[in-house]
C-alpha cells in the first residue's frame, strides 16, 4: 500500500490559527496562571506552539492515554500510559489535544482530571471531526473543524509516521 499525503494546512495557516486561539486564551485567562495539560504524543507540536503564544504565565505537564481498537468503548476504560507528574487541584487547567474524533478519549480524560479538584477544566483541540462524535464533548477552543477523513503531520501519526510533517494533511492509501 502507497500512502500519499495531502496538504490541508499549511505551516502558516497553521501558525495563523495558533495565534487566534492564543489571543483569545490570553483574553480569557487574564490575570490568572495557566496549567497546560499536553496530550502526548499527538499535541506535542500544537501545545508547544501555543504555549510560545501565551502572554499570561504557563506552567506545562504531560499525560498519555491509549487506546487499543475499540478496547475504549467496549471496556469503558482509558489506559493511562503516563500520568501528570503533579497534583492539579486549584490549578487553571487547560486540557490541549490533537483530535477529537469520536470523543471517547477526551471524555474520559476529562473526568479523571475533574475529579482531581482543579480551580478550573477546558479543552482546546487542534482538530474537531464532528462528523464521528460517539459521545458529547464541550470544546472551549478549536483549531480547524475537519471532515471524516484520517488526518497526519503536525504532531499527528499513522502508524507512529508522519508526526513530524509540518503541515496538516489527509492521508490516501492506494493499492499498488
Ligand atoms: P476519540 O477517542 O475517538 O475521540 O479519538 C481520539 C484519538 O484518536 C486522537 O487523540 C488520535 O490519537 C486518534 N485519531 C482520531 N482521528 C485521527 C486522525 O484523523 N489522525 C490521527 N489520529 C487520529
Ligand atoms: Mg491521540
Amino acid at each position: 500500500m502507497k500512502e500519499i499525503i495531502h496538504e490541508m494546512y499549511s505551516e502558516e495557516q497553521i501558525a495563523d490559527m495558533v495565534s487566534r486561539i492564543a489571543e483569545q486564551i490570553n483574553r480569557d485567562y487574564e490575570g490568572k496562571q495557566i496549567h497546560l495539560i499536553c496530550i502526548l504524543k499527538g499535541s506535542i507540536f500544537f501545545c508547544a506552539d501555543l504555549a510560545k503564544k501565551l502572554t499570561v504565565p504557563v506552567s506545562l505537564d504531560f499525560m498519555a492515554a491509549s487506546s487499543y481498537g475499540d478496547e475504549i468503548k467496549s471496556s469503558g476504560q482509558l489506559m493511562i500510559t503516563k500520568d501528570l507528574d503533579g497534583d492539579i487541584d486549584d490549578l487553571h487547567c487547560l486540557i490541549v489535544e490533537d483530535i477529537i474524533d469520536s470523543g471517547n478519549t477526551l471524555t474520559k480524560i476529562r473526568e479523571l482530571l475533574a475529579a482531581r479538584n482543579p480551580a478550573s477544566l477546558k479543552i482546546c483541540t487542534l482538530l474537531d471531526k464532528p462528523d464521528r462524535r460517539e459521545i458529547d464533548v464541550a470544546v472551549d477552543y478549536t483549531g480547524f473543524v475537519v471532515p471524516d477523513c484520517f488526518i497526519v503531520g503536525y504532531g499527528l501519526d499513522y502508524a507512529q509516521k508522519y508526526r513530524n510533517l509540518p503541515y496538516l494533511g489527509e492521508i490516501e492509501f492506494i493499492e499498488e
